[in-house]
């Protein structure tokens, strides 16, 4: 495939000896112009392979023939307007959001901090609503719902919250899979309101919540009226191969903040509630400016229609079926590697060791990824990938992989 011709000029950086904008991301030196499909090109012409999706954002991968014209109309008609006013996208995506999810109600905003903050918002007035003057939220080892005070404070992940106390109080920590602890936490503190944690875990290392454990989670936060809020910002929106990752084990949350996938690029946010927590919040409880304005919702609308009718779910769970074999196949027996895991077009390897510079290599290579949680190296391409597109993701990766572990 050949790299498509910008039609407008696009405006260009300053010369690098200018740093503006904060050093607050490690990047690599590589300027990405655009992109067609799973396909990325950048300043130099070099091409890659789009395993990240801007990690895990871009569902319908770059330029998209049916999403494209879809936004160029929207920004034509308005981009937005304000939430003092009524904005008829809103209850478009609202109703199907809710029709997907079998929950009740939608609030929007623009990320997925955003709508983890809406969520710790309404667990918090929740508690007070019934009485409980210092309710605490159950948040996990190894999780990662922001950056906001409030939600590096709910992470579990030291690095990201040192230079930033004193944090939000309010939470108690448990390890993943581990109901026991959370019995533990339910006979002990009667502060508690809610539970709250990734389906699958991302940032940590993509760590998956087993079945069992989320079922019987639903179970104790009904028998202690805690509200369940599943974080599916990462592994919502058909990236598991079903709407939802939750929906594997057949439960459903009272709470679900939702963004990334979304809007296929467009920053959104939503948070999704069941009949327990729709009527908590009230007019004057939470807004964002931005949160919900026409092109946002216009994107929202248009993914989740375009992946109804391409079958976009259906080809994340049978190319991650692929994907995820090519890997187990082609790495079975390699000393190094400790586990294939993840659901989907959501996967992760691990291995026994630091392994950030596979970024690096990756990228030399023509391939986007990233790596989390130190070792494990992670793949959420756009979930238009097709088959043939995986094989080249194992083909590129692995040779990388072996490199890499035979130095050490
Ligand atoms: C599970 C999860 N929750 C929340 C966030 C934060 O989203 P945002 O970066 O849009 O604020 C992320 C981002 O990686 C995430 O993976």
């Amino acid at each position: 495939m050949n790299a498509p011709e910008p039609a407008m000029k696009v405006p260009t950086a300053p010369p690098r000896a200018l740093p503006h904008v904060l050093n607050t991301y490690g990047r690599l030196p590589i300027a990405l112009t655009h992109g067609q499909g799973c396909w990325v090109w950048d300043t130099n012409g070099k091409k890659y392979l789009d395993g990240l999706g801007g990690i895990a954002v871009n569902t319908l991968g770059h330029a998209h023939p049916k999403l494209v014209p879809a936004l160029q109309q929207q920004v034509g008609l308005m981009m937005h307007s304000s939430n003092y006013y009524e904005v008829p996208l809103q209850e478009t995506l609202a109703a199907k959001l809710c029709e997907l999810s079998g929950l009740a109600g939608a609030f929007f905003c623009s990320s997925g901090l955003e709508a983890n903050e809406a969520a710790l918002k309404i667990a918090r007035k929740f508690g007070h609503d019934k009485g409980i003057e210092r309710p605490e939220i159950v948040v996990y080892e190894k999780a990662f719902h922001g950056r906001s005070l409030a939600t590096l404070s709910a992470t579990g992940n030291v690095k990201i919250q040192k230079g930033f106390g004193p944090l939000v109080e309010g939470f108690v920590r448990v390890p993943l899979n581990d109901l026991a602890a959370l019995e533990n936490v339910a006979r002990t503190n009667k502060n508690v309101v809610a539970v709250f944690l990734e389906t699958i875990q991302g940032e940590g290392g993509v760590n998956p919540s087993r079945s069992e454990y989320l079922q019987g989670l639903r179970k104790l936060c009904d028998q202690h009226d805690w509200l369940l809020m599943l974080d599916e910002v990462q592994c919502g929106i058909g990236r598991t191969g079903k709407w939802f990752a939750h929906q594997w084990a057949g439960i459903k949350p009272d709470v679900m903040p939702l963004a990334k996938g979304l809007g296929s690029g467009v920053p959104i946010g939503a948070l999704v509630v069941g009949e327990k927590a729709v009527n908590v919040f009230g007019p004057g409880n939470h807004g964002t400016t931005f949160g919900g304005n026409p092109l946002a919702m216009r994107a929202g609308v248009e993914t989740l229609r375009i992946m109804e009718e391409d079958g976009v779910m259906a080809n994340a769970a049978a190319v991650g079926a692929v994907l995820r074999e090519g890997l187990q196949r082609e790495l079975a027996g390699v000393a190094g590697v400790k586990e294939i895991r993840g659901a989907g077009l959501m996967l992760g390897i691990e291995l026994d060791r630091p392994c950030g510079v596979i970024l690096q290599r990756a990228a030399e290579a023509g391939l986007m990824l990233s790596v989390t949680a130190d070792s494990v190296i992670r793949l959420v391409p756009p979930l238009i990938l097709t088959a043939d597109e995986a094989r080249q993701i194992v083909a590129m990766l692995v040779p990388v992989i072996k490199t890499f572990l035979s130095e050490a």
